[in-house]
């Protein structure tokens, strides 16, 4: 059977990206990302997907202000202990042998900072874009960040910063009838961090696939 090879390359590589070089990204270049990743589906082809792309010292102001309103460095030794343990103890392990700081300080404010990529995404739909609308949201965010790494840029799905839905909300002015729904960081990646190089785990086909029908 053929196939595409590039486009399986590119799912298998795909790796989330944590240190990013300062570099900005042109905005021709995301304005080519985004073109790809709006033929993602969606349901009845209603296309829910906002986006606001925002860099610059907007972006650096953002930075700040979810470290502030999360209270990143406020944390008590034994909140960051029991995230360290949560961490050694779950698949994503692998990050403690790749990182010098505490995985606190590299993760979870990390996160808020957005890895310090130069660009930050929005995605968000019309809150009346129908109950197919959030479903559609993943397959706009896997689409754009293969189309990302197609294009050598380096893309992190992050969840800690919205966290933080007000900040979050204002920062990027989101029209009171949509729903935040998922936080990109975007950048070139840093070719030589290690934490960049290491590949995270996934499960093998016949753990998570049940069949029906067959032999
Ligand atoms: C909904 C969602 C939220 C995530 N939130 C974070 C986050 O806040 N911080 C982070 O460093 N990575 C975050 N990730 C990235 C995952 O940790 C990563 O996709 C997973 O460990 C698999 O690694 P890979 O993307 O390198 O294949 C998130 C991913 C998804 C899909």
């Amino acid at each position: 059977m053929t196939h595409s090879r590039a486009i399986d390359d590119a799912i298998r590589e795909r790796r989330s990206i944590r240190v990013f070089r300062p570099d900005p990204v042109p905005r021709g270049l995301i304005e080519e990302i985004l073109d790809v990743a709006r033929w993602a589906p969606s349901g009845s082809n209603t296309q829910p997907w906002r986006v606001t792309v925002m860099g610059g010292e907007q972006a650096d102001a953002l930075r700040q202000r979810l470290e502030e309103a999360a209270g990143v460095r406020n944390w008590t030794e034994a909140q960051r202990e029991a995230q360290h343990k949560r961490i050694a103890s779950g698949p994503m392990a692998w990050i403690l042998d790749c990182v010098d700081e505490p995985i606190w300080d590299f993760l979870i404010g990390g996160s808020m900072r957005f890895f310090d990529a130069p660009v930050a995404l929005l995605v968000s739909y019309p809150g009346k874009g129908g109950s197919w609308a959030p479903a559609a949201i993943p397959a706009f965010v896997t689409t754009l960040m293969l189309a990302a790494h197609a294009r050598g840029l380096g893309t992190v799905w992050l969840g800690w910063p919205m966290g933080q839905g007000d900040t979050v909300r204002e920062a990027f002015a989101l029209p009171d009838d949509e729903q935040a729904s998922a936080f990109i960081a975007l950048g070139y990646p840093d070719p030589e961090a290690p934490v960049n190089l290491a590949r995270s785990t996934r499960y093998e086909v016949d753990e998570f696939s049940r069949w029906i029908g067959w032999e």
